[in-house]
């Protein structure tokens, strides 16, 4: 699953635009996602941040949340943008990974180590992702 040029702009504009929303003011690290559903939807969602560490909330499941808040439960993942303020390497954490892997096998696009533009599809940065089936 491959997507096209104007995708890719459109969801990296969306997770930019979005990482300007971020609460963050422990790391001060702005994050913005964009994931595109299966419906052909773009849903953002940026870091949520507390003063009791363990329940900040990343970039990209809280954009998840939306869309399924939106979708339901049978929403679908086509593509997962990720984006920050300082466009440094930002590559999804393990959670967010899994948490993606729910709902189907997207294309990730994040800035990797060389600030190269990264897009893979989740069961490559995720293998053997957890399932209970
Ligand atoms: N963060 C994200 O929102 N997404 C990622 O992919 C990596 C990390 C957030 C969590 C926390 O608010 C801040 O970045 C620093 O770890």
């Amino acid at each position: 699953m491959t997507i096209d040029e104007v995708t890719r702009r459109r969801l990296l504009q969306a997770a930019t635009e979005a990482a300007d929303r971020a609460y963050a003011p422990y790391s001060d690290f702005h994050v913005g996602a964009a994931v595109l559903t299966d419906a052909g939807v773009v849903y953002t969602g940026c870091n949520v941040e507390n003063a009791s560490s363990p329940l900040a909330i990343c970039a990209e499941r809280s954009a998840i949340a939306a869309a399924v808040n939106d979708e339901g439960p049978g929403m679908g993942l086509r593509a997962v943008a990720v984006a920050n303020a300082e466009e440094s390497p930002c590559s999804p954490c393990g959670a967010c990974r899994q948490t993606m892997a729910e709902f189907g096998d997207p294309v990730v696009l994040f800035t990797g180590e060389d600030d190269d533009l990264v897009e893979l599809p989740l069961s490559e940065l995720l293998p053997h992702s957890f399932r209970l089936d």
